[in-house]
């Protein structure tokens, strides 16, 4: 059975956080609402609890998970050597999205690192997340909150319909704002890299310690089973339908949106595609609206997959987004969704 309970961030009920907190704290597993994505929490410090998470979650065990911590203090317990750099990036950009590999310190068991000497750690800002994790008192490793593979969760509904039963805990806290996973930068060498581009950008940090490099291995399919980030390697984000990008010039991606979306529907298929609002009347097909800008892209993403297999399509073609700024971590995520299938006209 699963504990659920609701809780209006802007009126955190403290008996249910309590409820809630003290599950994790006897070892098992809560799901909780962050700004980026719904999280799978246990205690990061716990073997035995830190495998239910993978359990719950049918992951691999070498995918290492990211520690949430409420206090900046907590991080000299968890890692060690600890640059100028990071310390920057946490008073800059915690609490909120990114996520900061430092090397690890023995406590953290090799099941949460993946095996890695290092270890992942964010501060997330959503209040109940917060509530939640000073409640707790312990680092609690959360992965995304969905089925591996799957796209993460970003509405309380997404998360009761695909975990309900599969863990001891669920908090509905509403939608997630930012809606894509945390930024992951890897710090443990003197020019900072970016394992996993998200909401804070390389520009954003860039503005702040100087040269960010990109993991190269994040552009290309074949390099990505060389990733540093590894749960970069898997399949990842993948409805049903067949996802494919199609990238051009806008008025040409129309086009040919409308032509294989019209030879789709005399083979019996039923399509869709994912565009900007002010495309949505210029496409023959059903779409999928992702936003007017790109953060709201980012937002909806997620949603908008999940909704395409709620809606049971066959195929389904997205407009392709600048790789700049958020664009990165939506093209990213795209580019994984759609197994790097792309239609260049
Ligand atoms: O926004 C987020 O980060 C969400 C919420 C719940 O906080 N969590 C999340 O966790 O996305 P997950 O496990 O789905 O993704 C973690 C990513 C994976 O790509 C993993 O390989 C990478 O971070 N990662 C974690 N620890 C790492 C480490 N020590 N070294 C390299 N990559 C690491
Ligand atoms: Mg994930």
């Amino acid at each position: 059975m699963t504990l659920i309970s609701k809780i209006d961030e802007n009126n955190i009920d403290k008996q249910e956080i309590k409820k809630q907190a003290e599950i994790l704290k006897n070892g098992n597993t809560v799901i909780f609402p962050t700004e980026t994505v719904y999280g799978l929490g246990a205690n990061a410090l716990d073997n035995i609890a830190a495998a239910k998470i993978y359990a719950a979650k049918g992951r691999p065990s070498d995918n290492p998970l990211i520690v949430h911590i409420y206090d900046k203090k907590q991080v000299d317990e968890l890692a060690t050597d600890i640059s100028e750099k990071a310390y920057t990036i946490m008073d800059k950009f915690w609490p909120g999205p990114i996520t900061i590999i430092l090397k690890k310190k023995d406590i953290v068991p090799n099941i949460t690192s993946g095996g890695l000497d290092t270890v992942g750690i964010r501060m997330p800002s959503n209040p109940i997340a917060k509530e939640l994790l000073k409640e707790v008192n312990l680092p609690i490793a959360a992965p995304s909150a969905n089925i591996s593979g799957r796209p993460s969760p970003t509405k309380g509904k997404h998360v009761y319909n695909e975990m309900n039963n599969r863990v001891d805990g669920i908090i509905l806290g509403g939608d997630c704002t930012f809606g894509l996973e945390s930024t992951v930068v890897d710090l443990t060498n003197d020019i900072p890299t970016i394992l996993r581009p998200g909401s804070v950008t390389k520009e954003d940090l860039e503005s702040i310690i100087g040269q960010v490099n990109i993991d190269p291995a994040l552009e290309k399919k074949e390099d990505n089973i060389k990733a540093k980030a590894p749960g970069m390697k898997y399949k990842h984000y993948s409805p049903n339908a067949d996802v494919y990008i199609v990238s051009g010039n806008i008025n040409d991606v129309i086009k040919k949106i409308n032509e294989l979306s019209n030879n789709n529907a005399k083979e019996g298929l039923k399509c869709a595609v994912m565009c900007l609002d002010k495309n949505k009347n210029k496409y023959k097909c059903n779409t999928i609206v992702l936003g007017r800008n790109l953060e709201e892209v980012a937002s909806n993403l997620f949603n908008a997959l999940i909704t395409a297999d709620e809606e049971k399509y066959d195929i389904v073609y997205t407009e392709e987004f600048s790789n700049c700024g958020v664009g990165r971590a939506i093209m990213n995520r795209l580019l994984k969704s759609a197994g790097y299938k792309i239609i260049k006209v």
